[in-house]
């Protein structure tokens, strides 16, 4: 018996829930099995970069006759309410200087090209459903029996889906951090550090750091540091040396410390050009030779641990130098939502609108290691994901006591600043957690 299986398009179904009169076409199209779409809720090629993308992601200028991706001439978000949904993707026409809508509310508006003139822009893509496809149940057979370890090893099907749908590159498995070797930990980032400056000046010309440091992390970290004026400070991982800077114009006295070379340069640099009494030390935290026990009144560390290899060593190594009662203020990854496999699962997953996200898939929680990875464009660096039991029980170990966790969120009003990057994302879910600790005794 052949079944018929014909189902209808899911943005169709959608749309119709809200406009009863709205018809909805046959799903023929997917882009990764979530969701079936008809032509013209599926994906298009852009006029200029030549990919395709989903259609709410693109906007038609009309005098162009070009069809144009949010990637090439990124969009703010307009509020407007139309079918269910809260805002329109608008883009400033780079090429007619007008606004331009993306597809999905030009559809809305009945200015859809496809309402309005025939077919005139490139296909539709992508797998067409087989509609002839026979669904005839599989022939019985006999499992073999396996060992209860081996049928224990599922994989994880977060991490699955991260790799093959999102712009991470995985350059390995998830790895036992005692078979990480340190030497390539800074070597890698060694490699990263100038293009990391590089992209960092590009975001933040007045030396902030990137978008989710000065929207999400910073405002909180500095509401914990408080007052800093004539404390001795120390930066442990500096980076760029931003915050180092930021701490010092504040009136602390601060030491950098950081294992790439490169990095440390760049921060002597910027130093010898507006000094500012910064002292910077290209050192890895878990050996700081040149540092006395008690030398500093407070610690900071701003998204490092997650690169940290020997992080209790590294902690032992902190409390060493922190004055008693000393407190050290550090921010990460947040152990649960931050994790490197962790992925926000849309449906269908092309759809670049955040709303549609449905939640964040968090598997195999346990599974604590390294993994080589490389961001967009950067070079690959080793990342440690560590349960938040694993942290807590290292800061006791070291002989710090935790004061409070916080887990940042974005404001209102920058939200309403940076819709694109804050709206439906960070106000959903911590991706980023700030101890704020004290030594013991
Ligand atoms: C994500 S970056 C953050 C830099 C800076 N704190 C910022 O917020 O921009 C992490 C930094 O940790 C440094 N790092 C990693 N392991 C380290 C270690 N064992 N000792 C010192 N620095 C380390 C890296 O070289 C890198 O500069
Ligand atoms: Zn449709
Ligand atoms: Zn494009
Ligand atoms: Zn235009």
């Amino acid at each position: 018996m052949k079944l018929q299986h014909k189902v209808t398009c899911f943005y169709c179904n959608k749309i119709q829930a809200h406009d009863f009169d709205y018809p909805p076409r046959e799903g023929k199209f997917t882009t990764d099995e979530t969701a079936l779409r008809c032509a013209i809720h599926s994906q298009f090629q852009c006029s200029s970069c030549k990919k395709f993308h989903h259609f709410s992601w693109l906007y038609w200028c009309e005098k162009e006759q070009k069809l144009i991706c949010g990637t090439c001439n990124s969009p703010t978000l307009k509020p407007v309410s139309f079918w269910g949904t809260t805002y329109t993707y608008c883009f400033q026409c780079s090429d007619c200087q007008n606004e331009h809508n993306d597809l999905y509310y030009s559809e809305f508006q009945g200015t859809h090209p496809w309402q309005t003139k025939k077919k005139r822009y490139t296909k539709a893509i992508i797998n067409q459903v087989d509609e002839e496809e026979n669904w005839i149940p599989r022939e019985y057979r006999e499992g073999k029996s396996i060992q209860l370890e081996e049928a224990l090893t599922i994989p994880d099907f977060a991490l699955a889906i991260r790799k093959e749908k999102t712009t991470v590159k995985f350059h390995s498995p998830l790895i036992n951090q005692e078979e990480v070797n340190q030497v390539e930990v800074q070597n890698q980032w060694e490699l990263n550090s100038s293009q990391w400056i590089k992209i960092v000046n590009e975001i933040s010309k007045d030396d902030r750091g990137d978008l989710n440091r000065q929207l999400i992390i910073d405002p909180s970290m500095w509401e914990l540091i408080g007052e800093v004026k004539g404390l001795r400070v120390l930066d442990a991982g500096c980076g760029n040396g931003y915050f180092s800077r930021a701490l010092a114009q504040k009136g602390a006295k601060v030491t950098g410390v950081d294992q790439s070379r490169v990095f440390i340069d760049y921060c002597e640099k910027v130093e010898q050009e507006k000094k500012q009494g910064i002292q910077y030390l290209a050192e890895s935290m878990e050996n700081l030779n040149a540092i006395d026990n008690e030398s500093y009144d407070l610690i900071i560390s701003n998204i490092v641990f997650i690169d940290v290899l020997h992080y209790r060593k590294a902690l032992i190594e902190l409390a060493r130098v922190l004055k008693p009662a000393g407190r050290f203020i550090w921010s990460n990854l947040h152990p649960v939502f931050g994790r490197i496999s962790s992925i926000f699962y849309r449906i269908p997953m092309d759809t670049p609108r955040n709303e549609e996200r449905l939640y964040v898939m968090i598997d195999r929680y346990f599974d604590s290691g390294g993994t080589k990875i490389s961001w967009g464009s950067m070079e690959p660096i080793w990342q440690f994901d560590r349960t938040l039991s694993e942290y807590t029980s290292a800061l006791k170990e070291a002989g710090f006591v935790i004061c409070e966790i916080v887990e940042p969120k974005p404001n209102k009003d920058d939200i309403k600043r940076h819709p694109r990057h804050l709206a439906f994302d960070a106000d959903r879910i911590p991706f980023f957690i700030i101890y704020e600790c004290q030594k013991a005794g």
